[in-house]
């Protein structure tokens, strides 16, 4: 999950690779290095830790080139430090690579590498691939490549210079996302589109299995083979300053705030006029197809796991199928039973994540058809899946996902919707109405966010204890997850999600005075329930943040601090109850002074299994 851009044309390299890292921080920042072709001879810079130490490096001593490479890390193999660093180079420093992905049979090629006499100085997976194509360097450095890659086990993105030849740039992509920026006499390449997206919006995307070739005056994509490709130019129409903080603290805070544009744009033209149906056109099965289905798996990582916990309960109630919800990581390795009556959902807000991509391949293999929720148009989810329901919340920058998940929430309320009208679950005056609360969910969490203070009091309060716990049951379980994934993730703090009634079975034992508790109780028909279970906290001594629906007079007796969230169907509070949620998350993070937006040790998009 590192982050590739690479540059040839005849301005400043060092200035352009620089710029573009910055766009690609959060795809891993615990070290960064440039290789530019300067003054005859390929020039490496690498510095651990955040960008700002390489920039401080190169402003020290600049380099003057035109063609460079560059790199920001997430380690995999070897830990964060200067050597480790990308780019690597071969021992007599003729050949640069940067490389995002794992190469798995890198010890046995070390192992062969050094009995021809490399000798390596890094730990890692990369430093092979630099000295492998070394050694099949014969004076033409697209053929190196495509001999070097033939010999590689992996995942891999790779951008290569080579000293011999400062006039080409190779880029190679196999289940490592890689893209390509056309210029006019400068051509560029990024793992992700941001990164060139300030130079120019003509683009190619690079498949598994494609190699691009770059010069100053033009770009040629190869199968590995080395068969001409041709394919069309995309033409992205996004607006860079979606993607920068626009006037907020932090991404994070920025992103929250976003939402209701989210859940607008995630709707968009898929609820027809009158407000009665659900249309969905991007997805290609038929009437009879979706009537086949006769169960339904949920595979996802992180948040877009707790958006599938949600997505369980929507189809369940509404089209009456049954559902299980994984983990991407376990799913493939618990032998899932799938036929094809199964239809598997793959949620990914990158579309680029490792075990859910290897999940979706799995479930296809089985013979099940495939439907993906995905942000990101163009991702390796979005164009494998037989299907794709795009979230349309736009480029999400901070590590803690916030508007994507919501959007995720939208993406399932929706096709549930679609479903169930479909397969005629429901009386169409019950899906006229759920359309009609979905309508008014973006004002209902603009509402919302204007109880930030009362979040933000509450957070200060607690954000010096260690152990918190989240409580709930049914759809406010699923939400108190997600909730305590969020203060974890940026925090720092421990917490737990438990279900509310199964506290008395072990857990409560760790409630005693003081104990920070949030208890969700949005759900009618549990409130009852719910509210004995806080009772249990609240006589043991804990400090209950409760959340409630608009009008409660009962928890409000009951609690230390209540947040109200406005009135909606019992099954559309997630998209409002976890607002909340992720406010105290945000706070907390930002009372504790941790860097909310790059959170230690974690990274936007894990491309690694
Ligand atoms: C990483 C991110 C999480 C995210 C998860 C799945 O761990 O830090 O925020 O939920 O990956 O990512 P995806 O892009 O597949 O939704």
């Amino acid at each position: 999950m590192c982050g590739i851009v690479g540059y040839i044309g005849s301005s400043k390299a060092q200035d352009i690779l620089v710029e573009g890292l910055k766009k690609l921080e959060y795809r891993g920042y615990d070290s960064a290095g440039v290789a530019v072709y300067n003054g005859g001879r390929l020039e490496v810079v690498k510095a651990k830790g955040r960008l700002a130490e390489l920039e401080g490096k190169l402003e020290a001593a600049p380099l003057s080139g035109t063609i460079g490479i560059g790199h920001t890390r997430w380690a995999t193999h070897g830990k964060p430090s200067d050597v480790n660093s990308h780019p690597h180079v071969d021992n007599e420093r003729k050949i640069s690579v940067v490389h995002n992905g794992i190469i798995e049979n890198y010890i046995a090629l070390k192992e062969e590498l050094i009995e021809r006499g490399h000798r390596f100085v890094s730990e890692t997976d990369t430093e092979v691939i630099s000295h492998l194509i070394a050694d099949l360097y014969e004076g033409d450095i697209v053929r190196a490549v495509q001999a070097a890659v033939k010999r590689l086990r992996g995942a891999y993105a790779l951008g290569v210079i080579a000293e011999e030849e400062p006039d080409k740039l190779v880029a190679v992509r196999n289940a490592s996302p890689l893209i390509i920026g056309v210029g006019d006499g400068e051509n560029f390449i990024g793992s992700d589109i941001p990164a060139v997206l300030p130079h120019t919006r003509d683009i190619y995307i690079l498949k598994d299995g494609e190699m691009a070739v770059l010069t100053r005056n033009g770009v040629e994509l190869f199968t590995l083979e080395g068969n001409i490709i041709s394919r069309e130019l995309f033409h992205v129409d996004w607006d860079l300053t979606t993607a920068e903080k626009g006037g907020y603290d932090h991404f994070m805070l920025k992103e929250i705030h976003e939402q209701p544009k989210a859940y607008r744009d995630t709707m968009g033209s898929r609820i027809t006029e009158d407000g009665k149906r659900v249309v969905m056109n991007e997805v290609k099965m038929t009437a009879d197809e979706l009537r086949t289905i006769r169960h339904v798996h949920i595979v996802a990582c992180g948040t877009a796991y707790h958006a599938g916990l949600v997505g369980k309960n929507v189809i369940e109630r509404l089209a009456r199928i049954p559902v299980e919800a994984d983990v991407a990581s376990e799913y493939r390795y618990r032998a899932p039973i799938i036929s094809k009556e199964t239809l598997v959902i793959v949620v990914s807000q990158s579309g680029e994540t490792a075990d859910t991509l290897a999940a979706l391949r799995e479930a296809q293999r089985q013979g099940a058809r495939v439907i993906a929720i995905t942000n990101v148009v163009g991702s390796s989810v979005a164009r494998e899946a037989d299907d794709v329901i795009t979230t349309w919340a736009g480029p999400e920058i901070a590590v803690a996902s916030t508007k994507a998940y919501t959007s995720q929430l939208i993406a399932f309320y929706l096709f549930g919707l679609y479903l169930t009208q479909t397969l005629e679950t429901q009386e169409p005056a019950m899906i006229e109405e759920a359309i009609t609360a979905l309508r008014a969910l973006p004002e209902q969490v603009e509402t919302l966010l204007g109880q930030a203070d009362t979040v933000k009091a509450f957070a200060e309060k607690i954000a010096n204890h260690d152990d918190l716990f989240f409580i709930g049951r049914g759809l406010d379980y699923a939400v108190a997850q997600e909730g305590s994934l969020k203060l974890k993730e940026i925090s720092y703090i421990h917490s737990e999600a438990y279900a509310s009634g199964e506290l008395k079975h072990g857990t409560l034992a760790l409630i005693e005075d003081g104990v920070p508790v949030i208890a969700l109780a949005t759900q009618q028909e549990l409130f009852e329930k719910t509210l004995s279970n806080i009772k249990e906290v609240t006589a043991r001594g804990a400090y209950v943040m409760g959340i409630a629906p608009e009008g409660d007079q009962e928890l409000a007796k009951s609690v230390d601090e209540v947040i109200t969230i406005p009135r909606t169907l019992g099954l559309l509070t997630p998209a409002l109850s976890v607002v909340p949620l992720q406010l105290l998350a945000y706070y907390a993070s930002l009372a504790r002074g941790n860097d909310v937006d790059k959170p230690r040790n974690l990274a936007k998009s894990v491309t690694v299994e």
